[in-house]
């Protein structure tokens, strides 16, 4: 295995406008993160210690009140708004708690849709979308639309979309907090396959132990920073 930094951020700071709007909630207070190539990492906490800020702003969402992000040792809150998103989509795959995927779509268009926003040609963006989507289990299921599938199969549509354009990163918030346990499972093996077929580096917010002590590493985020 190569030890490429494919992601990393430098003392992230993110506030907040209080409520009230004459202070500052202080979210991150200087967060550090080094992912290399294939590896995954989980991160843990406690309802709103800042998991999901912190996700939004290592995936180029939302920008950090000062700190860096570096994909593949570039900075990316430097280049200009159409350049990032061209980059994100290049670059990393999200996989969110409730799916989004479009319910007027089929599955299979759901899962094209990032080739084909990119440029990529019909058939090679069908090609790929139909093989992820088989190695997902999902064969007979192409042209279901999302009130179709059951939770489960929603999610792994989701996780198939998040790597149709052969990112290097993919970025899941509690991708199974709304999953039974048996369907927990399977898209857990599937992301652990998934790294060694795809060569793809993962970020996993989850606030179950269980899952987190599977993963490379566990950073506990706690008070604004990764606790030590
Ligand atoms: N856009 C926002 N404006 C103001 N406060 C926010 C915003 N987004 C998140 N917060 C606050 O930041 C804190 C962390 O939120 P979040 O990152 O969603 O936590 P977690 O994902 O760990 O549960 C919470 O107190 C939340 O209310
Ligand atoms: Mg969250």
């Amino acid at each position: 295995m190569t030890h490429e930094s494919v992601l990393r951020c430098s003392d992230i700071i993110k506030n907040f406008k209080s409520e009230s709007g004459d202070g500052e909630l202080e979210i991150l207070r200087g967060v550090n993160l080094n992912i290399q190539s294939a590896e995954i990492i989980a991160i843990i906490g406690s309802s709103g210690s800042g998991k999901s800020t912190l996700l939004h702003i290592l995936g180029g969402l939302d920008r950090p009140t000062a700190g860096d992000v570096f994909w593949h040792d570039e900075s990316i809150y430097q280049q200009k708004p159409d350049k990032l998103a061209e980059l994100r989509n290049e670059n990393v795959g999200f996989v969110f708690q409730f799916h989004h995927l479009l319910p007027e779509f089929t599955a299979l268009e759901n899962v094209m849709m990032p080739a084909l926003i990119k440029g990529t040609r019909y058939p090679d963006a069908e090609k790929r979308a139909s093989y992820l989507l088989k190695r997902f289990g999902l064969g007979e299921r192409l042209n279901h639309r999302p009130s179709q599938l059951s939770g489960g199969e929603q999610q792994r549509v989701s996780m198939a979309r998040a790597l149709t354009n052969n990112p290097s990163i993919i970025l899941a918030d509690e991708p199974t907090g709304n999953l039974d346990e048996k369907n927990t499972d399977t898209i857990l093996q599937l992301l652990f396959q998934l790294r060694e077929e795809e060569n793809v580096s993962i970020v996993l917010i989850t606030h179950e132990k269980d899952i987190a002590g599977k993963c490379d590493k566990v950073y506990t985020l706690q008070n604004g920073v990764f606790e030590s």
